[in-house]
């Protein structure tokens, strides 16, 4: 009896626990900021190399439920982080499409770059059922993850993707991209009407499968004039968000515009993202003043500051701090951690943000 009411008094306890990254997602202050880091699962952690050699390539492992969970994991182990992001990447989309990727050791992802057959090969009805091991390993992370811990989902904003498929690789300009959309502008919102229903039917079934929260990666916002950026990235950003909460009326939503400079404000206002992910150039008073009063911000550590460590990294970390101390704040890194960050370096940064 009572071993039965202790279980029932634990399960009480695991169903009401808030989860504070969730929390602060949707729009509630916290005591301290909460924290996690964009690309904590990673090549910084002997862990995950470990595992990523025995995986095969890549995309094997982003669709080995079993071992992409672990990976997920990893962080958690060793940093006291408020969250865990679900290990994948934004291009698992075009090669669920059937615009097949590989990740090449050294250079990046490589895809046949798109074109109007291309588009019109493009298999959505086979998209969702290929993306199964991922909505598998959110469900398995779920059973693992302690319940004060927030799941975050994500996929790649239309945009971002259609630089990849267009171009067939990376770019600093996304040159290719933005001629095609300007030379090709029908063919263009057809690949961006496919990547939206493609972003919401996938953000859905992420939600569903146990995410607490989404992100949009919108890593590409930056080279766009405010027309482009207006037509690219708020408009598709917006049919997202609103087609998600169409399926999941609160769906709790980051929107990471990297690059998004004087169009912040207007991303902010008009999207309908809960939370803004502010990058690293963008400077924190800015984001303030431009962003709705009550609007939630994450970010926006130089990540090349946890490289370097010491007084500069907690004297900056207290600058964010402070500077986002009127609004909901999920801390977190301006772009993702890169490779060369020694691990102490991010113990050391999560202690500081738990001191605050
Ligand atoms: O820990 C996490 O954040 C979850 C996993 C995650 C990865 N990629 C794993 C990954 C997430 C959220 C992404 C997002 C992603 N992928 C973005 C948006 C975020 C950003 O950084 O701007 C982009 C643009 C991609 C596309 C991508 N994936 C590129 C350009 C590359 C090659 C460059 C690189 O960093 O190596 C990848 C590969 C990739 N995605 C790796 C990881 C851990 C490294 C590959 C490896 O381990 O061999």
């Amino acid at each position: 009896m009572y071993f039965r009411l202790a279980e029932n008094s634990k399960m009480v306890t695991m169903a009401t626990m808030k989860k504070p990254l969730l929390e602060a997602v949707k729009g509630k202050r916290q005591k301290r900021p909460p924290i996690w880091i964009m690309r904590q699962a990673g090549r910084y952690l002997p862990e995950y190399r470990e595992i990523r050699e025995r995986a095969g390539s890549f995309l094997d492992l982003c669709y080995n439920p079993r071992l992409a969970a672990e990976v997920s994991l990893q962080p958690l182990k060793r940093f006291d982080l408020d969250g865990a992001i679900l290990f994948s990447d934004i291009l698992v989309v075009p090669d669920a499409l059937g615009q097949r990727v590989e990740f090449v050791q050294g250079d990046g992802p490589v895809l046949p770059p798109i074109d109007q057959e291309g588009i019109a090969r493009l298999e959505t009805d086979l998209f969702l059922a290929r993306l199964s091991p991922v909505l598998e390993t959110i469900a398995l992370i779920k059973s693992r993850l302690e319940a004060d811990k927030t799941l975050i989902g994500f996929c790649g904003s239309p945009w971002t993707v259609a630089t990849y498929m267009i171009a067939g690789k990376g770019s600093t300009d996304q040159a290719k991209a933005r001629l095609f959309a300007l030379r090709k502008p029908a063919l263009f919102a057809e690949l961006m009407n496919i990547l939206v229903q493609a972003s919401i039917s996938y953000l859905v079934a992420q939600l569903r499968a146990g995410a607490d929260v989404v992100q949009l990666f919108e890593s590409w916002a930056l080279n766009l004039d405010e027309k482009c950026f207006r037509s690219y990235v708020i408009g598709p950003n917006t049919k997202v968000v609103e087609g998600v909460r169409a399926a999941v009326p609160d769906a709790a939503i980051i929107g990471f515009p990297r690059g998004a400079a004087g169009m912040l404000g207007e991303y902010g206002r008009e999207t309908g993202v809960n939370m803004m992910g502010i990058d690293y150039a963008t400077p924190v008073s800015f984001a303030v003043d431009a962003l709705p009063e009550d609007m939630g911000v994450q970010g926006n550590l130089d990540p090349l500051r946890l490289v370097a460590g010491g007084a500069q990294l907690e004297r900056r970390v207290e600058e964010v701090i402070l500077g986002f101390s009127e609004r909901p704040h999920v801390f977190n890194l301006g772009h993702g951690i890169v490779p060369e960050t020694p691990i102490a370096h991010v113990s050391s940064l999560v202690e500081a943000v738990r001191g605050a």
